[in-house]
């Protein structure tokens, strides 16, 4: 049995489609949806956890069917909001207390102080939320969301406005649970961190998955080096074998090829001869933040080739 399962899952709000035909299987991994704000992830999780119902196409969770048998979905998964969900003027453990009596558990004094401490908060336990730091909700959150031992935990963005050290602890949390069995579907729009700690991703853009498999696999779709050119004003493409071109995120245009310093001098003619103004060039190795150029970049390209089979099918008309 797999743990999440989609079959062109499908959510449209109006004529917006804000999730697109997504197929996933996902299995005992701590699987990474990254995408820009916007772009859907939200509102798959939401689908996921029978938040909402989907338009098209069907999920299910630790084999049950979401719209089929949502108490039993509901009962083998947790769900991690983007908003805090702490109550501030409680304290650690009576925030606690409430999830492990909601969920009817046995002695949920005992699982309470268990949890506290996986969670390190056992320390601070007795003081109120609010004098908690964003990280320590969090992992609040967290163990609030393990009460009940579920198979399956999602997160909506956990690390969203944490600190570069809180992040990374959040980050050791979820490793720890997957590594204790626990399928971890997780949302973010930080590449760097997925591209660490997720064994696989999907990019999902405008509600389509435009890339997916693990972090290694996505960056070996592109060459050894990433060439990044900051270029001010109208920008002008250039072709040369063996450099080619990514995308671009504003004003930074990125290319790749075989051997970045090689192909730096050469790109960097090819640009000015060409009219472009290069304020800075850079070499690094590909990230993911360059496999997610590369893929918006290819759906652009496919929705113009869309387009031009719409003009071209009007004018034969
Ligand atoms: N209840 C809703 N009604 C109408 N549009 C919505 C609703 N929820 C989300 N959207 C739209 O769907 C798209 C995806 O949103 P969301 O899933 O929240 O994105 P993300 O979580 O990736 O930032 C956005 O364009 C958003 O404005
Ligand atoms: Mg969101």
């Amino acid at each position: 049995m797999t743990a999440i399962e989609t079959a062109d899952l499908t959510k449209e709000f109006g004529s917006l489609c804000a999730v697109d035909s997504l197929n996933l299987n996902i299995d005992g991994e701590i699987f990474g949806l990254l995408g820009p704000n916007g772009s859907g992830k939200t509102t798959t999780v939401l689908m996921l956890t029978t938040l909402i119902r989907q338009t098209r196409g069907s999920a299910s969770v630790c084999g049950y069917d979401t719209l089929k048998e949502p108490d039993k979905v509901r009962g083998c998964l947790s769900y991690v909001p983007q908003d805090m969900a702490v109550d501030t003027n409680l304290t650690g453990r009576e925030n606690m207390l409430i999830f492990a009596r909601l969920y009817g558990i046995d002695n949920p004094k005992d699982k309470v102080d268990e949890l506290l401490g996986v969670m390190d908060l056992s320390g601070r336990a007795d003081d109120l939320a609010k004098t908690y730091s964003g990280g320590m909700r969090r992992r609040l959150e967290l163990a609030e969301a393990l009460v009940h031992e579920p198979e399956v935990i999602f997160l909506d963005e956990p690390t969203l406005g944490l600190d570069v050290s809180a992040r990374k602890k959040i980050w050791q949390y979820i490793h720890n649970l997957n590594k204790k069995g626990m399928t971890i579907f997780v949302t973010t729009h930080y590449m760097d961190e997925a591209e660490k700690f997720c064994d696989r991703v999907g990019i999902i853009d405008n509600g389509k998955i435009t890339a997916l498999g693990s972090p290694a696999e996505l960056k070996a779709g592109l060459m050894s080096d990433v060439i990044t050119v900051r270029i001010e004003g109208e920008y002008h493409p250039v072709n040369k074998d063996g450099i080619l071109y990514v995308g671009n995120s504003g004003d930074e245009y990125s290319y790749t090829s075989e051997n970045g310093s090689e192909a730096l001098p050469v790109l960097a003619d090819a640009l000015k001869i060409s009219g472009n103004n290069v304020m800075a060039m850079s070499i690094h190795e590909p990230s993911l933040d360059d496999v997610f150029l590369q893929s918006v970049g290819k759906q652009e390209e496919e929705q113009g080739f869309e387009e031009w089979k719409y003009r071209l099918m009007l004018r034969r008309r």
